[in-house]
């Protein structure tokens, strides 16, 4: 891989305000040790802020953006924490293997903010996907924002809804059930429903 200089980081607002939340539930929920596979991590921000809240597990970052990618590596580097985690996967959820054969199984997957911006076909090959690669006991752990029982749980959602919507009629605040549903049909189970600042949700399932 060529070098990546700093100045390729991107800078994703929402993950200063929603790392802390987000950590904080992650403190009760997280291994002692382990691979965290984080799916769709964007700029890489939650990526380095976990690896440095939570020093004992193994934060894998992925995204299919080679943008992103970049700038995954280069908070990595940016941060001192190239010797400890490991460089981002160019990984589509929707992909069949997910992880080298004989690779150490994900102890928990983490999919923060992707259901709502892509097709539903992602939301099936998370849960179909978390199946496949978690460890026995592994988790899969998702946060973003959700329609209760098919109905917004706050004007702002809404409106955020209708402008996904127009831009790309396949994405769209998807609905806790049937997200609950197809996470069930691919053999995991619910574990724990935690509402969240700014009118998000995190959802964990057991596998
Ligand atoms: C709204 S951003 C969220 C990024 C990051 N998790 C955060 O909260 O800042 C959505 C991310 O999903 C990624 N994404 C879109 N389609 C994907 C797919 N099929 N598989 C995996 N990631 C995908 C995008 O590249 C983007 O980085």
């Amino acid at each position: 891989m060529e070098p990546i200089s700093s100045d390729e980081r991107l800078f994703f607002p929402a993950t200063q305000r929603n790392r802390q939340p987000i950590g904080n539930a992650l403190a009760d929920l997280l291994p002692p040790a382990g691979v965290i596979l984080e799916l769709a991590s964007g700029s890489g921000e939650h990526g380095v802020a976990f690896q440095q809240r939570f020093p004992k597990i193994s934060w894998q970052c992925s995204d299919p953006d080679p943008d992103h990618c970049r700038s995954i590596s280069a908070w990595i580097n940016h941060e001192g924490l190239a010797s400890v985690m490991p460089q981002p996967l160019p990984l589509d959820v929707r992909c069949d293997d997910w992880i080298k054969p004989g690779a150490e199984a994900p102890a928990m997957v983490v999919a923060v903010n992707l259901l709502h911006i892509s097709p539903w076909e992602c939301t099936r090959a998370l849960m179909q996907g978390s199946v496949r690669h978690l460890r026995p006991d592994g988790k899969l752990l998702i946060y973003g924002p959700f329609r209760v029982a098919g109905k917004h749980v706050s004007d702002s959602n809404e409106q955020f809804d209708d402008a996904l919507r127009e831009r790309n009629p396949n994405w769209g605040v998807r609905d806790q059930d049937a997200v609950i549903n197809e996470a069930r049909h691919a053999g995991l189970t619910l574990a724990d429903i935690r509402l969240m600042p700014s009118n998000n949700q995190m959802i964990l399932f057991k596998r």
